[in-house]
């Protein structure tokens, strides 16, 4: 008999029929977001999950379903996972790393451009039919070529922003993490390492690439905006709850920096009602890695960790590590 599964949002139907050829697939057809105890339900006699950031797998639902091998999230972020009770558990955790850093740091990049050079803002303007002639200081934004970019959380997305911030616009790159990187790294990245506050008073752009954890949690909120130029942007690509949504409402309406550019919510899908009001904010909905080949490559890696654990016995791109004889 084949092992059971739930993939529990929608995906490819190739990386599905995969699926299909080797387990006994509970599919979550409708995409519908399953509340905590319909996942628990669901989960009954299977030995893995396909998850995306939308389905919590934490403590009581683990005692619930004591059968549970692996859950195989289609995210390189797992803030989703109690990965401590997973460890706990005996339950494989699995993310997918790699497979979407540089399409992440492009659109990393893509909303620092729309941020800083006020694109929807203007879009939205010349739809509206309020565009009657030009004018020398129209949408006049901040300088992305030659500026300073300060990038909070320096993994392999924040690096991946770093060499596209120093190599192709010549900007000037700092940065702050918790762990300095290697001599080369940060020349490959032409990136200096300075304290937070350091890089809030001087960078022209700040960019947020740092996973969500306690100790991240608003890593920019009412003192940090204070402390950041008001000509400065800031770039959130990283997680929800990295910035006070509510404060930095309250700082872009007031002027107290220039613009922001924000692709994760606190609570999303749900959005900060004031984020709505202020014009001077990019608002995408959770789309960074969101290519064809990258969202398809993330799906496969997931898929393939499932296979490779439930199969084979050891999963490819584990985010715990388990005891030999928990699998
Ligand atoms: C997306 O947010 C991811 O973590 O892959």
């Amino acid at each position: 008999m084949k092992p059971s599964i739930l993939v529990a949002r929608a995906i490819f139907p190739e990386v599905l029929a995969q699926l299909r050829e080797v387990f006994e697939v509970d599919y979550n057809e409708t995409d519908g977001i399953f509340t905590p105890a319909e996942l628990t339900r669901r989960l009954q006699g299977k030995v893995g999950a396909l998850t995306t950031g939308s389905e919590r797998i934490d403590a009581a639902l683990l005692q619930a379903n004591p059968q549970l091998k692996i859950v195989a999230n289609m995210a390189v972020g797992f803030n989703n996972f109690d990965v401590h009770a997973m460890t706990a558990a005996g339950v494989q955790a699995t993310n997918t790393p790699d497979v979407l850093t540089e399409t992440t740091a492009d659109f990393g990049f893509a909303l620092l451009m729309a941020t800083a050079r006020r694109v929807t803002e203007s879009e939205h303007y010349l739809r509206a039919g309020l565009w009657t002639k030009w004018r020398y200081d129209m949408f006049a934004g901040a300088e992305v070529h030659g500026s300073t970019i300060g990038i909070i959380g320096m993994g392999r997305i924040g690096q991946g922003i770093a060499r596209r911030a120093a190599h192709g616009f010549g900007m000037n790159v700092i940065y702050h993490n918790r762990s300095r990187l290697s001599a080369e790294l940060e020349a490959e990245c032409k990136a200096r390492y300075v304290s937070k506050d350091e890089l809030l008073k001087t960078a022209d752009h700040v960019m947020l690439v740092v996973p969500y954890s306690a100790e991240s949690h608003h890593t920019i909120g009412a003192a940090e905006l204070a402390q950041m130029k008001p000509t400065a942007t800031l770039v959130n690509i990283a997680r929800g709850g990295i910035v006070d949504d509510a404060a930095l409402a309250k700082a872009l309406a007031v002027g107290q920096i220039a613009a922001a550019g924000i692709d994760v919510f606190e609570g999303e899908p749900s959005v900060q009602p004031d984020l709505l009001k202020v014009p001077n904010v990019v608002l995408t909905p959770h789309i960074a890695s969101s290519t064809i080949k990258t969202r398809k490559a993330m799906a496969q890696l997931a898929a393939d960790n499932l296979i490779a654990c439930l199969i084979q016995g050891k999963a490819l791109t584990p985010v715990n590590t388990l005891p030999r004889q928990a699998l």
